[in-house]
């Protein structure tokens, strides 16, 4: 009995729907008995059995990516991690390079520079004044890289001065023929004596000089900004 009630209801339920779709005014869901809108009702048509299937995956398929899709205090902090990992690479690669550009001339006494060797180590006096006679004069890396000799005296003594070894005629290395005892540039037959005053041209003025100090056992090359002693002139190179 109670079977056959529900049956008749199911049919006179799909009768109403069936007529009333057609009549083009209200329809119901077949499938979970919602009111849905119709052109009765001057609303949108209702969906195809497609568009419904359609629709559905679409809905289903958002639902389910809208649980993996971070907020945004997630999306800010990642982003975060993102740019902090990035950057640390970046910036270790850029300050050796910016580095480069950084001018020597600092981290010695007075603003000065630690003379180097030829293997661009640290000077060191007494191992320089053992390795090199009196009346010496070698070369060593001084300020703003110039090459610039280290004088040793007759007292076995590093003398109070450098020389540069840059020809101020045109710029070749000057270097220091003990023989003669002179410096005499290659590239013209420029002379200097072993101070490097100029005697001979074509170069004009004579070498630059430097102030040369120990501390802690290393060679400290320093501006030459006073009087020049060769001369009794104002220093030409500051
Ligand atoms: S560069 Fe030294 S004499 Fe010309």
């Amino acid at each position: 009995m109670a079977a056959a009630t529900a049956a008749q209801l199911s049919s006179a339920a799909s009768v109403a729907a069936l007529s009333t779709t057609k009549a083009g005014k209200v329809g119901f869901s077949s499938s979970n008995g919602i009111l849905s809108s119709t052109k009765g009702l001057g609303l949108a048509p209702p969906l195809s059995p497609v568009h419904k299937l359609r629709l559905g995956k679409t809905v289903c398929q958002a639902a389910a990516a809208g649980g993996r899709v971070p907020d945004m205090g997630k999306r800010v902090l990642m982003n975060w991690l993102l740019a902090g990992a990035v950057s640390l690479p970046v910036a270790g690669m850029a300050g050796p390079y910016l580095y480069f550009f950084v001018p020597q001339g600092s981290g010695g006494a007075g603003g000065g520079v630690t003379a180097k060797d030829e293997l661009g180590n640290d000077v060191i006096a007494s191992k320089w004044v053992k390795a090199h006679s009196s009346g010496d004069r070698s070369l060593a890396q001084g300020l703003k890289g110039d090459p610039t000799y280290i004088v040793v005296e007759d007292q076995g003594q590093i003398a109070t001065f450098g020389i540069n070894a840059v020809c101020t005629h045109l710029g070749c290395v000057v270097p220091w023929n003990k023989a003669e005892n002179k410096f005499i540039c290659p590239c013209h037959g420029s002379q200097y004596n072993n101070q490097g005053k100029v005697v001979r041209g074509p170069a004009p003025l004579s070498l630059a000089l430097a102030h040369t100090d120990i501390v802690d056992d290393k060679v400290i090359l320093t501006p030459w900004t006073e009087t020049d002693f060769r001369t009794g002139g104002d220093p030409w190179w500051s």
